[in-house]
């Protein structure tokens, strides 16, 4: 069987005022009625090809891991905290290490929480099609085709072409988030799909690998995961060994270097919800382009989303054109659908000012 191994420790700033430092994206209904950490624990919730997942996140978050769980009726195979952030790479191999404890011939599936799949079967056959080149000792990402020039996604070249049935095609290339200029050549070329940032592979070659390409990440780690101490059916890393580990992304970690990657394509819809422009375009706009959530209101608006989430206040929008506008009961963001991603910069400087 294949672990789901679900990383849910981002922050998610790009979200802001709905993700918050305490209750980042991952935890918020942002699409449907479950959370999209729900959403990602249930797509993978198929006891007959995957064993019950393993949670990698932060302390501050123990609880809401285990609570939404409860609400959609799945039980974790453990709940791994990390003692502070450290981005991918070390959560990730930490989810590897710990694997092989259990099982030294465990597969994994490394999901983030930040998407959205709405076509979960369609993703668990791609995840299928994919462990003929799992058993080859390849580390597997899943290829979305690009439709814009995004800087913020990862790039793979694929080394041929894929077949109809969807087959693994071996990866010439993978590029993390690559310069404007960069990415529309790419785009522009056709030989390139985006990371999902979803991984397949056996634990023991992603550790691996990990040994090859990022030999600093390993000790640290590993220690923290020998160190580890159960505390009430959560396992906690041991700080003082896991503070010791770079602050890297698996991507730049692994991912751009290893040699046996392979890429299976998926064409069935897909999106990182990375900010205010991604979930208008999920929230499939009307005619004019208008999404709606909660008790808002667009008299004669374009190319908006109006997001009220404040018990007992409406939010109306009048004659707007590309803008969106978020009411939370203690801040409101209104800005340029274009300016989006940075809203990142504004949460800063909020920061900045305590
Ligand atoms: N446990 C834990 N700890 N999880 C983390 C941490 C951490 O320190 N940092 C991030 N995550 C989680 C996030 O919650 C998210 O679910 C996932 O790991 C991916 O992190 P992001 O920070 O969202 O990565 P990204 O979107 O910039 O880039 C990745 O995803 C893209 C597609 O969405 C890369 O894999 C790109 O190549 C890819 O295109
Ligand atoms: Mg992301």
């Amino acid at each position: 069987k294949i672990t789901p191994v679900i990383l849910s420790g981002g922050s998610g700033t790009r979200l802001w005022p709905l993700s918050r430092k305490s209750y980042p994206k991952q935890f918020a209904s942002l699409l449907g009625d479950r959370t999209l950490f729900q959403q990602a624990a249930q797509r993978f919730a198929d006891s007959a090809s995957y064993a019950a997942p393993v949670i990698i996140t932060g302390s501050d978050f123990r609880f809401i891991v285990t609570e939404q769980l409860a609400e959609v009726g799945i039980d974790p195979g453990a709940v791994i905290i990390e003692p502070e952030p450290r981005n991918t790479a070390p959560a990730v191999l930490a989810g590897a290490l710990y694997l092989i404890s259990q099982d030294p011939d465990a597969v994994m599936l490394i999901a983030p929480s930040d998407h959205a799949i709405p076509d979960s079967a369609a993703f668990r056959d791609a995840v299928r099609r994919g462990l003929s080149a799992v058993a080859q000792g390849k580390l597997i990402t899943f290829g979305i085709s690009p439709d814009r020039a995004e800087t913020g996604y990862g790039y793979l070249e694929l080394d041929g072409r894929p077949d109809a049935d969807g087959a693994p095609v071996d990866l010439r290339r993978f590029v993390e988030k690559p310069e404007p200029a960069r990415a529309a050549e790419m785009v522009a070329s056709g030989n390139f799909l985006w990371n999902a940032g979803i991984f397949l592979a056996r634990a023991a070659d992603l550790v691996q690998a990990f040994q090859a390409y990022a030999p600093d990440v390993v000790g640290p780690v590993e220690r923290s995961v020998r160190n580890a101490k159960a505390d009430l059916g959560f396992l906690r890393l041991d700080p003082a060994a896991f503070s010791g580990a770079p602050s890297i992304s698996v991507d730049y970690a692994v991912m751009e270097k290893a040699p046996n990657l392979a890429v299976v394509p998926f064409s069935a819809g897909w999106s990182d919800l990375g900010g205010w422009d991604a979930v208008w375009r999920e929230q499939v706009p009307d005619d004019n382009g208008v999404s709606l959530s909660g008790p808002a209101e667009a008299v004669d608006c374009r190319d908006t989303l109006l997001r009220a989430e404040s018990e007992g206040q409406v939010l109306v929008g009048i004659g707007l054109d590309n803008i969106i506008a978020i009411a939370m009961p203690d801040a409101v963001l209104v800005a340029p659908k274009d300016r989006a991603q940075d809203v990142k910069k504004a949460v800063e400087i909020l920061k900045a000012k305590g």
